[in-house]
């Protein structure tokens, strides 16, 4: 769990200083504690008073004004730190750090923390790529400093290259995954699957279903972030973001089938969030079906059910879509597939479900558990579900 965690936030002088506010904000909201320390030349891109405000703590610009708050060493600051994240960082910081000089409060603090640090760097492609900095960089990159990649795109200068500040969401998945380490599904290893499969009838159209793939990846993300090793079997067209997460990008049912037998040879759990497709065209048109006749008619062919066909001591959680007698289908499709965990939820609902961050569901475990969940968010859902699961792990001792 990352709540009631603390990160340091470091901001250094580039223009990207702005970014940094939404990343502490989105920490903020995720029930993080974030210390802000801002270098001179960050004060002069972003004011103090933003980020104070945003976190709710005064902001350290100073080694030499601390506040009554901050009346403590450096060193105390870096022992509470979690994570200490940089972001943007420029090329003079990370040269300092790679030297080891401990000239202002962000440096000294980061000298004397224990905890992971992460350094999201921002400048000129041309500071960037070159050979001080990159050996600056690699030098940390040994000492263990945790590096999100500046990307290609437009630079201040108005040049196209590589030095933009990664995209936010990249940087709070590496600051998310980190903070989990510890958590209760440390040292597991989870695969989940997300997205509707597409079984093809020709080169432009196939036989497909509503599922975004956002229940997948919300259990996905909220296992990284609990310390799970996870291994995430995708259909889905659109990831926000996977950091520390393996993917494996799958189409259709067959190839989901595959790639979750070779990875639940090695996983505690496995987690069947996908909507797989029942059926598929028996045949494939290498050319594009041209309209000649009134009617045309597909031969399906029956899919295999990926979640029948995992055997083995692993956790199994599946996923129950019906639109009615919910409860009892689920129970048979518990009973049926052999599952430890069904979630099941009703796709007559009209406020939640297939591409909504909403979802209305009931758990049912082998053990006849049930519980039915109000409307919550697919985040909120992901992690009760989790804490079922990290029950029934370390009660079957798997
Ligand atoms: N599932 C699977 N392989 C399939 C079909 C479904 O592994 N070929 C998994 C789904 O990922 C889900 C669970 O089985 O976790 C139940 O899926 P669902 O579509 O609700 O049920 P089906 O078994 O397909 O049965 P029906 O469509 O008749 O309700």
């Amino acid at each position: 769990m990352i709540k009631g965690k603390t990160v340091i936030l470091g901001i250094t002088g580039s223009i990207a200083a702005y970014k940094a506010a939404d990343i502490a904000s989105k920490l903020t909201q995720a029930g993080i504690m974030v210390e802000v320390i801002m270098t001179e030349p960050a004060t002069r891109f972003i004011s103090p008073l933003t980020l104070s405000g945003i976190v709710g703590r005064p902001v350290v610009t100073s080694m030499w004004e601390l506040s009554s708050e901050f009346s403590i060493e450096h060193v105390t600051l870096a022992e509470a730190a979690n994570v200490v994240v940089i972001a943007p960082a420029t090329a003079s910081t990370i040269a300092h750090l790679a030297a080891g000089t401990a000239d202002d409060m962000l440096t000294c603090t980061v000298l004397a923390t224990k905890a992971p640090v992460i350094i999201a760097p921002a400048m000129n492609d041309n500071m960037y790529n070159n050979p001080i900095t990159q050996e600056n960089i690699a030098k940390l990159k040994a000492r263990g400093f945790i590096f999100v990649e500046p990307v290609y795109g437009r630079l201040a200068s108005g040049k196209i290259g590589q030095g933009r500040l990664a995209e936010i969401d990249n940087i709070l998945g590496i600051i998310r995954s980190n903070l989990g380490q510890e958590g209760d599904l440390a040292g597991k290893r989870i695969c989940v699957t997300a997205g509707g499969t597409k079984e093809p009838i020709d080169p432009v159209r196939f036989i497909g279903n509503r599922s975004s793939g956002k229940m997948g990846w919300a259990l996905a993300s909220a296992a990284r972030n609990r310390g799970a090793e996870v291994l995430l079997v995708s259909a889905a067209d659109y990831l926000p973001e996977t950091a520390g997460i393996q993917v494996v990008k799958v189409t259709t049912a067959a190839e989901m089938a595959k790639a979750v037998s070779n990875a639940v040879k090695s996983a505690d759990a496995l987690i069947m969030a996908a909507a797989v497709a029942d059926y598929r065209p028996k045949d494939y048109a290498v050319k594009k079906i041209k309209k000649d006749d009134t009617s045309l008619t597909l031969e399906l062919l029956k899919t295999p059910d990926v979640l029948m066909e995992v055997k083995g001591n692993l956790l199994k959680v599946g996923f129950a879509a019906e639109s009615e007698n919910l409860i009892a289908n689920a129970r048979k499709k518990l009973m049926g597939k052999k599952l430890d965990i069904v979630v099941a939820n009703n796709i007559a609902d009209t406020d939640c479900g297939f591409g909504s961050d909403l979802n209305r569901v009931t758990i049912i475990d082998k053990n006849g558990r049930v519980e039915a969940l109000p409307l919550m968010s697919k985040r909120e859902v992901a992690d009760k579900i989790l804490d079922w699961v990290v029950e029934l792990i370390f009660e079957g001792g798997i």
